[in-house]
Formats: C-alpha cells, sequence, structure tokens
C-alpha cells in the first residue's frame, strides 16, 4: 500500500485549512487508499531558513524528521492558503529546506480560501518553486472554496457528495502518478 504525507501550511491561529488536511486524511485511510499522515507545519514550528538541511552541520530533530517524512512518501498533498495571492511563508520555509527529497516525488496540490476563488492564485508561483525543485507537479486542482463552509473543525465536509466530485478526480490524478513512479523505478532497477 501507498504511503501518502499531507502538508498542512498554515500556521495562522484559528486556521481553517487544516481542516481540509484532516478531511483529506479521512478520505484516503476512509476509502483505505495508502497510508496516511499530516505533516503540520505549525507542530514543526521550523525556524525561518537559514540552510538547507543537507548542508547543515547541526540540524534540529524536526527537520530530520520532516526530511524522514517526506523521503519515505510515496506521495504528497500540499494543504495550503492563499495570502495575498501567493502562499504562506511558511509553506516555502518548509520546501527551501530540503531538497533531493523532493525530486520526482508526485506533489498534488489542494488550495483553500475562505472566498469564492478557493485560493487558485497560489497555483502560479507554488507550481513554478515545484517545478524548480524538480518535484512532480500532479496536474490536477482541488480549490477549496469557502473553506469555513465546507468542513467542520475536525474536517467533517457539510455535503459529502458534492465534495468528492472534485475530489475524486484529484485523488485519482495523485494515485495514478505515485503508481506510475513505482513501476517506473522498478523497472529502472
Ligand atoms: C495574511 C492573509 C492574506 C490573505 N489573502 C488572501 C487572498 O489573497 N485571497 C484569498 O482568497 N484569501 C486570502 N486570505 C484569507 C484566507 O483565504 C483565509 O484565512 C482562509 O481561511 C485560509 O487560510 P487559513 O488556513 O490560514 O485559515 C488571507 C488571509 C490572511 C491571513
Amino acid at each position: 500500500m501507498p504511503h501518502i504525507a499531507i502538508i498542512s501550511a498554515s500556521v495562522r491561529v484559528g486556521r481553517v485549512s487544516h481542516r481540509v488536511a484532516l478531511y483529506f486524511k479521512n478520505y484516503i485511510s476512509e476509502n483505505a487508499l495508502a497510508t496516511v499522515e499530516i505533516l503540520d507545519l505549525k507542530e514543526f514550528n521550523f525556524p525561518v531558513f537559514d540552510e538547507r538541511l543537507n548542508h547543515q552541520k547541526n540540524p534540529i530533530p524536526a527537520a530530520i524528521d520532516f526530511s524522514e517524512k517526506i523521503k519515505k512518501a510515496d506521495g504528497v498533498i500540499i494543504v495550503t492558503p492563499e495570502y495575498n495571492g501567493g502562499y504562506p511563508g511558511s509553506l516555502k520555509n518548509a520546501i527551501d529546506l530540503l531538497y533531493p527529497e523532493w525530486h520526482r516525488k508526485p506533489i498534488a496540490i489542494s488550495t483553500v480560501s475562505d472566498g469564492v476563488f478557493g485560493g487558485t492564485q497560489v497555483l502560479t508561483s507554488l507550481s513554478f518553486c515545484l517545478f524548480k525543485i524538480k518535484a512532480w507537479l500532479v496536474p490536477a486542482m482541488c480549490p477549496m472554496p469557502k473553506a469555513q463552509e465546507l468542513f467542520d473543525e475536525q474536517g467533517i465536509p457539510a455535503d459529502k457528495q458534492t465534495l468528492e466530485r472534485r475530489v475524486v478526480p484529484f485523488i485519482k490524478e495523485l494515485f495514478w502518478c505515485v503508481e506510475a513512479k513505482q513501476k517506473m523505478e522498478k523497472h529502472d532497477g
């Protein structure tokens, strides 16, 4: 069974996008698609970036743990809010910390906002950053507009069926990439 890591990017007090991360975790485990864990950037609480992990002399345990968890994951979902048209500093801080760990990693992005556009403006800057760092961007969107109305604090959706019309193709695309990568790795030996 593959393993999926969900990066919950908002560290804001009273954050809403974490509900989306909880929803994806429940969805993946309830449908027995993979083993799954949330990498909560609020819990990791990384200091502001001062060097990449593989260049650090005395890395903090949280950074090593984050690296191990990204390495172990067959696929990643990034759940990110939109802040002023971009993604939060907490996320850039965590992406820049690693480098080889991202190589060819299938990464799907779900953007979140409290307004009607679902945070989609984040996609331009975040996809380019992931491209630069050599990740494999899953070509599917899953915007979550008015997220505060879509989920309760435990990530339980108000309207499961309507939501799944958006979520099913997104998750399907992620798992296609995960499987394709596993096949290539087997093929390459
Ligand atoms: C600093 C800041 C900037 C924001 N900028 C935007 C924005 O550009 N577009 C948008 O749709 N929502 C914006 N929002 C609202 C977020 O979409 C909202 O907080 C939502 O709940 C997701 O963020 P959260 O997970 O931190 O709660 C902004 C919120 C903050 C705190």
